[in-house]
């Protein structure tokens, strides 16, 4: 496995991130650190979840249009970010068998990337699976290039880049590509604010504990004494972002202290801190964001009823 994120640039970045996060007013924690191996599988219970319709959604438009997506792109390569299981990969690579050589799987969190790459490559045994551990939003041009490659990045993830980091990754995407490739976006659309709140905090919990999980990660990691159950999970619709917005909120007055850092927060009671954002989309945003980044759509595909979005984009002219 190809490993462009080191521990220790992994354990640097972290330290980083969570000094920013922890010290800016109002706090914030970037949600690339939920997915260590229990957040990954808590992200994996979250997708069976009722209320979380993305993964079945994504999935349903993959079963009704890889078969075009692999007739549009003959893709050789598809390079996966943010991989994660692979589980709705599964399709495409099927209907993609035909041409398709290579796999690479990009994902931050590397144990749970490369056993899900060994399955995949133990089902496929033609195919050459290289998972590469990366963040790609440091990344991307160290990633492999490759004739007629297809770029594919579901889930809906994109969303959980703020806008502004957002033109930066596609602006990145785009300078990887050459005529011929393909970018495959997944993409949650605006819906009624009961269903989309409801998505993000389940009556079962799942949710909430995946959101809790940050705090263990740097507990873990940074040598911190969070109290996970001190923190209580928030989903918030924010309908000017068009965004829902994760928090956990302090339940009291109290003081972490985070030993890696050297550092001591205090939290008043009450007071929230902003964990994720999950950007929902509208086909014109696409647009207009794929545009400024010189990508054009050749596809734009919704489930039947209209809650997700799957993008098949091309470089401009
Ligand atoms: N694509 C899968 C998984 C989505 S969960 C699906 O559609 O179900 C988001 C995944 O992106 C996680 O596996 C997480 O580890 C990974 N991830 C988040 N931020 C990342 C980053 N900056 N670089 C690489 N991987 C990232
Ligand atoms: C990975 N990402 C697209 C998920 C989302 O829906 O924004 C992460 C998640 N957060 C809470 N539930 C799922």
């Amino acid at each position: 496995m190809d490993r462009f994120l080191t521990a220790d640039d992994l354990a640097k970045s972290l330290r980083n991130d969570v000094y920013e996060g922890l010290t800016g007013t109002p706090k914030t924690l970037p949600p690339k650190w939920f997915y260590d191996e229990r957040g990954s599988a808590l992200f994996e219970e979250i997708t069976k979840l009722e209320e979380y319709y993305p993964t079945r959604r994504e999935r349903e438009i993959l079963v009704a249009r890889a078969a075009a997506v692999a007739e549009a792109t003959g893709a050789r390569t598809l390079l996966e970010l943010g991989a994660g299981s692979g589980e709705k990969t599964r399709l495409l690579l099927d209907a993609l068998a035909g041409t398709l050589r290579t796999y690479v799987p990009v994902d931050v969190s590397g144990d749970f990337l490369e056993e899900a790459a060994a399955g995949i490559a133990a089902d496929h045994p033609g195919l050459d699976v290289r998972p590469v551990v990366a963040d790609h939003e440091r990344h991307l041009h160290l990633l492999p290039g490759g004739e007629r490659r297809l770029v594919a990045f579901l889930g809906g993830t994109i969303g959980n880049m703020p806008p502004a980091e957002r033109v930066g990754f596609l602006g990145g995407v785009r300078a990887t590509m050459s005529g011929g490739d393909f970018l495959l976006l997944g993409a949650d659309l605006v819906k009624d604010a009961g269903r989309l709140v409801r998505a993000y905090d389940d009556a079962a919990g799942v949710t909430a504990e995946f959101n809790r999980n940050v705090l263990r990660v740097i507990n873990a990691e940074l040598d911190a004494d969070f109290d996970p159950d001190a923190f209580q999970h928030r989903a918030v619709w924010d309908g000017a972002e068009e965004w829902i917005e994760m928090r956990l909120r302090s339940v009291r007055d109290q003081e972490v202290r985070v030993g890696g850092l050297d550092l001591a927060v205090s939290f008043a009671a009450g007071e929230e801190m902003r964990t994720e954002i999950s950007a929902k989309f509208r086909r014109d945003r696409l647009e207009a964001e794929l545009g400024a980044a010189g990508m054009e759509i050749a596809e734009f595909w919704t489930d039947a009823d209209g809650d997700f979005s799957l993008t098949l984009a091309r470089p401009t002219g």
